[in-house]
């Protein structure tokens, strides 16, 4: 991905942050793969369908709902080098008909038309103000359309050496989410309506699945450097992936889809 190469001192300061932006990591949603299916599935997203991507990132959620339905998505992301990243990606998958992006934060994005599915692919933990993202993604909804996220919450608690080890990584504090956080926030929408869920745990990787991801990531987005120097960034990517990794230990993955019932429909009882 990269040619020129890098000092081992440079690739041993990478910040974390510096360390995304150059592996240009794809970011699936929590549950990877098997949750693209959930939201398809539990979304009815087809070739018809107009879809809202929120936290859009570099795009690869929008682009498997592109790839596998045939649906038009627009993605909106608050961070303009993710947005370009995204076009870019879309136009070098041949999707770029289907995907389209727009720098926006969520929370002041308005369509002109609304879309039949809004959904977001983990970013709500990421975004600052989670009621106002709710708010908007259900005013950009179609009445009778389906809002849906999928985001980490915690089983149990980490230990505080554990959280702590995390937190100076990101640079922030990760508050405790709880499975019913994310319930209580979409529900505090009056206009959205349970329609499917799905809640899996995370499972953490192996040491060995580790080292072996850390070296081939190395691999791919180093292009041509000399051995040496892949070998200290699959060491650096290694030294911020192992408490990641075991924070995952206490992780599950939540997703809720809901329809978004006008609150001119006629009074509902048993929902
Ligand atoms: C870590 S990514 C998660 C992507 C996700 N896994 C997916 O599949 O869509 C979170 C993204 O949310 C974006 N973001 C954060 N706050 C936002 C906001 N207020 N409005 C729109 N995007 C926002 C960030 O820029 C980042 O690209």
């Amino acid at each position: 991905m990269v040619d020129s190469e890098p000092s081992i001192e440079q690739i041993q300061r990478l910040s974390y942050v510096d360390l995304l932006a150059f592996m240009g990591e794809s970011n699936l949603p929590p549950g990877g793969f098997s949750n693209i299916a959930n939201l398809i599935d539990f979304c009815h997203i087809h070739e018809s369908s107009r879809v809202l991507h929120v936290g859009s990132s570099a795009g690869f959620l929008s682009r498997e709902i592109a790839r596998i339905t045939g649906a038009h998505v627009v993605g909106v992301d608050i961070n303009p080098n993710m947005v370009k990243s995204a076009q870019a990606n879309a136009e070098r998958e041949g999707l770029a008909s289907l995907c389209s992006y727009a720098c926006s934060d969520i929370c002041a994005y308005r369509s002109d038309e609304p879309f039949d599915v809004v959904l977001t692919g983990g970013s709500l933990a990421f975004v600052r103000d989670h009621a106002s993202a709710i708010r908007s993604m259900v005013a950009n909804a179609k009445p009778y359309g389906f809002v849906a996220l999928c985001e980490l919450f915690y089983r149990e608690s980490p230990s505080p050496a554990l959280r702590e080890r995390v937190a100076s990584i990101i640079g922030n504090q990760v508050p405790e989410y709880r499975q019913d956080y994310w319930t209580d926030l979409a529900e505090s929408c009056k206009e959205l309506c349970p329609w499917k869920r799905d809640i899996r745990p995370v499972r953490k990787a192996t040491d060995d699945e580790l080292k072996a991801y850390c070296a081939q990531m190395a691999e791919w987005a180093s292009g041509n450097w000399s051995d040496e120097a892949k070998a200290a960034l699959a060491a650096r990517i290694l030294e911020y992936m192992e408490p990641f990794n075991e924070n995952m230990g206490y992780l599950s993955a939540i997703t809720l889809a809901y329809r978004h019932i006008p609150t001119s429909h006629e009074p509902l009882l048993y929902i």
